[in-house]
Order: structure tokens, then C-alpha cells, then sequence
């Protein structure tokens, strides 16, 4: 390898390298650039690395290094940049590592277990660039020597362990900070007042300890996350900037209005979570802010009739207004926002009848209206939400953009499912796209359940209890085999439970208690289990008989009950086989298009 000696640049990157750092590189002391990132060295960063004192990068990011870091590392006078990431380094890293690395520009030891300990005191030798010291202990004091690095771009310095009040030099000693992450940590204290007068880009400060108020934000900001903190107070009237693509302030205390310039001015923004705060009032109306993909207001005193500035909203993909005080009637022009995936509008008071335009929304896979007076009947049309529909996947007719499934931003996120709350926000940010969910319940619905509301053959949750539903479970309720849950409890239902029910292998929860069913319970090993587990299932219906009720069938109930199990039969087996094919291709074809998606 003697010829190498001259060499300059060393890039390894992207291989497959495995083992320690190789040996062979000792001789190629010229090296400008060692670039060894994403491979799978293992073992210690070698010592040898003092002899290199052209290098100016040094890139190990990516690989299974271990180890503590040596001193000899400060030796390298000349080294602008730095990449240690994602590795498994640990030990301590003081002020020793950067006795001599004056020219240092971009570091970067993120997601390593290392200590940092750098006093307070210390003046660093180099002014950096980019600073990123994700996942590293560099607790509990904020790292004050920071604030000397005034030509600095990019600071990363999430969970970090820092319990300490949020610096307030940032806005005069650090003028040209464009991105800033000092998220999950302890933070505590007020913003500094005069944030708006600074460059900044994007700010993400979610998970710490907060107080105050919201200051105004700089007019440069792209993103801004305060989300989960204890913030209060109303929001700034001149709040927003023009290029805001991303709002998240959920989780916090806030107070008072949106303000007029935010759903007036920005143009840009896509994604605004205000959700589990204190806000309250009516929306402003006007027709700014058409990018908007995802608005998630739920858990706020908001009120007024549906928001009429949502009638541009076109790209909105995402809408969730439930638990607030809104109230009227749904307006027609609903059908128009025809990519919503995710509607919620639980919880409010809306009122008047669902209007059939709703049923427009074919990329609707979510939809939650519960808790509101909504009444008349519901609409023959739901076989056209065809993104909860099997046959939908033969022939989609609109983008629905299911491979890029839409973020959660959001804890305050619930959905009932299963008679249990289940928090999507904590478990992941990406909402569960196999959920297909429908809850119309506690309204005031009247009329028959349609028919094609077994159309709906994708669905997951079926909720339609509490309302005052009339008429007879169609057999065809059993085409519905994706269900995992159903409750129809607390209606006027009348006739019998259908046989099919007993074949819905998903079927995990079940619910018809309190309406005026009659006849025989069908039989099968899942009911019995399901009403094991909940033995309500069928209560208040006093026509109900047969096992597992303690209550006799009589010969009139039994003999309705024979009559209807011999006319099923009657079909006879043409109909079980038609039934098997169906079966097997919607198997194939979920298969399948679980395979697009992935
Ligand atoms: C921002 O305001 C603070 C406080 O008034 C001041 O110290 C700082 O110099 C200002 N920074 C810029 C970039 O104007
Ligand atoms: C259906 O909705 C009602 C109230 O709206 C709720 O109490 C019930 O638990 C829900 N059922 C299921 C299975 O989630
Ligand atoms: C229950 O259904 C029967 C018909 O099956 C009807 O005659 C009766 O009025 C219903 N009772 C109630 C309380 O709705
Ligand atoms: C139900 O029928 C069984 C036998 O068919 C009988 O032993 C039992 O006493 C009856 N129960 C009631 C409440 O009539």
C-alpha cells in the first residue's frame, strides 16, 4: 500500500465493511477526507488517528463502533468535520477531545451513549456551524459554551437530559440560528420575548417544561413545535409568518382566539395541531390558508357552526373538531373536500341530518361523528365511500395517497375502539391505516339501517348505538368480515339476530343490548365466547331466548327460528360455494394490496 501515501480522499462509504477500522489506512497519512460511514465496523476508534493531520473530515457516522473516544481525536488541528453518529460509543466527552481542534465547523456525535462534560466556563477553540448532539447526557446545565459559537446554523440537542431555564442569550448571541431542536428535555422558564426578531427556520421544542406565553415568532419560520410543554396565556393577534408550513402548539395551556392572521395569512401551511389547550371562540373566516392538510383543533372550547373557511380546503387530508362547542348543521359542501382520510367531528353539538354529499368523500377511511344531534336517516349512499369498501381496490377513481399515510401529530388523538381508549398519538405517529372506522353513535338517527351499509365491507369499528335506529338486522350484516367490533346497542331494532353474525372471525366485540330483538340466539363457538366476555350483550331485549339466556325458546320463537335457518338452507350448498370464491379472491386481493402499500 506504499503507493497510497499520497493518497487524499478515502471514501468507503456504503459498503459492507465489517470488523474493526482497518488496519491498512495507517500508511495514507496525506488524508484530506476519511469517509468510512454506513458500514458495520466494529471495536474502538483506533489511536492512529493522531498521525493524520491533513484531515480535515472524518466521517464513522453509521457503523457499530464502540468504545470511548480518544484524546488523540483533539490532536487533529485541521478537521472541519466530525461524524461520529449512530454508533454504540460511550464514555465521557470533555474538553480534553477538543484541545486542538480549532477549524472544527460540523459535529455531529448524535445517538451515542456518550457524557458530555463541558463546563460552563469553557470557551471552545473552533466556532461551529452545525452543532448535533442528539440522545448524548449533556444535562443537567444547558450547555453554555454555546452561546460563544455566534457564526452557528444548526443546533440538535433533543433529549439530552437538560434540566435547566431556557437560555435567553439565544436571540442576541446567536443571530444567524436557522434550526433549532432542543426537544424532550426539561426545559423550563418563558421563550425569550424578542424570538421574533431572529432568522429562524424551524423550532422544535416539544416535551419540555415550558411557561408563559407564546412569543411573536420571527417572519422567516417555516416549522414551529412547542407542543406538549405548559404554555399559557392567549397567542400574539399578529401570530403566524408567511412561510409557517407546520403549527403544533397541542398539549399545552393556551388560551383566548386563533388569531385572525394565522387562518388569514398563511398561505403555506399545511399541518396545524392547536389540540388539548384552552382556546376558544369562533374561527375567523376567510379563505387563507388552501395548502392546509391537516387541522387538528380537538379538546378546545371552540364554537360557532362548521368552520366556513374549510370550504377552499381542498388538499385537507385530515380533520379533527371533536370535543369542542361547535353546533349547526353539516354543510353540503363537506362532499367537496374529496381527499379527507380522517374526519372527527365527535363530541360537538352539530345538528340537522348527514348530509348526502358526505358521501362523496371516497378516500374516507375515518369517520366519527358520535356524541353530536344529529338526526334524520342514514344515507342509502354510504356504499359510496369506496375507501371502505373492498371493491374500491379494483378501481380507484381519486389519488387517495395511502403510501404516504398521514403523520399524527397529535397525543390528544383517541379513538374508541373495542369499548376501550386507545391513544394513537403514543403509540406511533403514523395514523393505523388498517383501522377503518365508522361511529355514528349517540345522535338521534331514525329509520332502518340501509342495506348497503353492508357495502362497507372494509370496516373495522361499526358503532351505530345510541341512536333510534328501527326495523330488522339484515343477514347480509355478515358480508361485513373485516369487523372487529359492533355495537348496536340502544336502538328500537326488531326481528332476529341474523345466523350470519356467527361467522365474522374478527368479531371481537359485540353489542346488542338494549333494543327489541326476538327469537332464538344464533349459535356458534365465537358468540360464545364474545358474550363470556361480555355478558351484557344481549340484555334489554326481552323477546331475546335460548341459550346462552337462561330463558327457554317457546314453540312460536323456535318455530320462526326453524322456518328462517330452513329457508338459509334452502340455498343450499351453490350459495356456500359462491360464497368460499367470494371469500378466497377478497383474501388474495387484501393480500395484495397490502403488498402495494408496503
Ligand atoms: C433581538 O433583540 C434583543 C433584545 O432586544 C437584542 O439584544 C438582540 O441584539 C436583537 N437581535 C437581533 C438579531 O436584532
Ligand atoms: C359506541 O359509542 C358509545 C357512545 O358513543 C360508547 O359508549 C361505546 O363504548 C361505543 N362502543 C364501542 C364498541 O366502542
Ligand atoms: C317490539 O317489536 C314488536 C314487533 O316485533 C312490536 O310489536 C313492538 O311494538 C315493539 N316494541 C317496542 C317497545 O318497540
Ligand atoms: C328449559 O328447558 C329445559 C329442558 O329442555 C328444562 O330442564 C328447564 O327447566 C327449562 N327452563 C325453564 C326456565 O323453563
Amino acid at each position: 500500500m506504499e503507493q497510497l501515501t499520497n493518497l487524499v480522499v478515502l471514501d468507503l462509504s456504503d459498503n459492507n465493511i465489517t470488523g474493526p477500522v482497518p488496519a491498512f489506512i495507517r500508511s495514507m497519512a496525506g488524508l484530506v477526507v476519511l469517509d468510512l460511514s454506513s458500514n458495520k465496523m466494529e471495536g474502538p476508534i483506533p489511536k492512529f488517528i493522531r498521525q493524520f493531520t491533513s484531515l480535515r473530515t472524518l466521517d464513522l457516522s453509521n457503523n457499530h463502533l464502540n468504545g470511548s473516544v480518544p484524546y488523540e481525536i483533539g490532536m487533529l488541528t485541521n478537521m472541519i468535520s466530525l461524524f461520529l453518529n449512530n454508533n454504540h460509543l460511550d464514555g465521557v466527552i470533555d474538553e480534553g477531545h477538543f484541545a486542538n481542534v480549532r477549524s472544527l465547523y460540523y459535529i455531529d456525535l448524535s445517538y451515542n451513549s456518550f457524557k458530555i462534560e463541558l463546563s460552563s466556563e469553557w470557551r471552545p477553540p473552533f466556532r461551529l456551524c452545525m452543532a448535533h448532539f442528539a440522545s448524548c447526557q449533556m444535562g443537567p446545565l444547558f450547555p453554555a459554551w454555546l452561546q460563544w459559537q455566534v457564526d452557528i446554523i444548526e443546533i440538535v440537542i433533543s433529549s439530552a437530559g437538560i434540566i435547566d431555564k431556557f437560555p435567553h442569550w439565544f436571540c442576541s448571541s446567536l443571530p444567524n440560528l436557522l434550526y433549532l431542536n432542543m426537544s424532550d428535555n426539561q426545559l423550563y422558564g418563558d421563550l425569550p420575548l424578542h424570538m421574533g426578531n431572529m432568522s429562524l427556520d424551524e423550532v422544535y421544542l416539544s416535551s419540555n417544561l415550558l411557561t408563559g406565553q407564546v412569543p411573536p415568532l420571527p417572519i422567516t419560520l417555516t416549522h414551529l413545535d412547542i407542543s406538549k410543554n405548559s404554555l399559557s396565556g392567549p397567542l400574539p393577534s399578529n401570530f403566524g409568518s408567511p412561510k409557517l408550513a407546520e403549527l403544533s402548539l397541542f398539549s399545552n395551556r393556551i388560551t383566548g382566539g386563533i388569531p385572525r392572521s394565522l387562518i388569514c395569512q398563511c398561505e403555506e401551511l399545511e399541518i396545524l395541531d392547536l389540540a388539548n389547550n384552552y382556546f376558544e371562540g369562533e374561527l375567523p373566516s376567510c379563505a387563507g390558508i388552501r395548502a392546509i392538510k391537516n387541522i387538528e383543533l380537538s379538546h378546545n372550547s371552540f364554537f360557532g357552526e362548521f368552520p366556513s373557511f374549510l370550504e377552499n380546503c381542498t388538499a385537507l387530508q385530515f380533520l379533527d373538531l371533536a370535543g369542542n362547542k361547535f353546533f349547526g348543521r353539516l354543510p353540503p359542501w363537506i362532499g367537496n373536500l374529496v381527499r379527507l382520510q380522517f374526519l372527527r367531528l365527535s363530541h360537538n353539538m352539530f345538528s340537522g341530518n348527514i348530509p348526502t354529499n358526505l358521501t362523496n368523500l371516497a378516500c374516507l377511511k375515518y369517520l366519527d361523528v358520535a356524541g353530536n344531534g344529529i338526526s334524520g336517516l342514514l344515507p342509502r349512499h354510504i356504499w359510496n365511500l369506496k375507501s371502505m369498501r373492498q371493491k374500491h381496490w379494483e378501481a380507484n377513481p381519486l389519488t387517495c395517497i395511502y403510501s404516504e399515510p398521514i403523520e399524527y401529530h397529535s397525543v390528544s388523538l383517541y379513538a374508541t375502539t373495542k369499548g376501550q381508549q386507545r391513544d394513537y398519538g403514543s403509540s406511533g405517529r403514523i395514523m393505523d391505516l388498517n383501522t377503518i372506522y365508522f361511529d355514528l353513535s349517540s345522535n338521534y338517527l331514525t329509520g332502518e339501517l340501509p342495506e348497503e351499509l353492508a357495502s362497507l365491507d372494509l370496516l373495522r369499528n361499526l358503532n351505530l348505538s345510541r341512536n333510534n335506529f328501527t326495523g330488522n338486522i339484515a343477514n347480509s350484516v355478515g358480508a361485513m368480515q373485516f369487523l372487529e367490533s359492533l355495537d348496536l346497542s340502544r336502538n328500537d331494532l326488531s326481528g332476529e339476530i341474523p345466523e350470519s353474525l356467527s361467522n365474522m372471525t374478527f368479531l371481537s366485540y359485540l353489542d346488542m343490548s338494549y333494543n327489541n330483538l326476538t327469537g332464538r340466539i344464533p349459535s356458534g363457538s365465537q358468540l360464545d365466547t364474545l358474550y363470556a366476555a361480555y355478558p351484557s350483550m344481549y340484555a334489554g331485549n326481552i323477546g331475546l331466548c335460548g341459550p346462552p339466556l337462561k330463558n327457554n325458546c317457546t314453540s312460536t320463537d323456535a318455530s320462526k327460528q326453524d322456518h328462517y335457518t330452513r329457508t338459509e338452507q334452502g340455498h343450499g350448498p351453490e350459495f356456500f360455494y359462491l360464497g368460499l370464491i367470494c371469500g378466497i379472491i377478497a383474501g388474495i386481493l387484501v393480500v395484495y394490496c397490502s403488498l402495494l402499500l408496503k
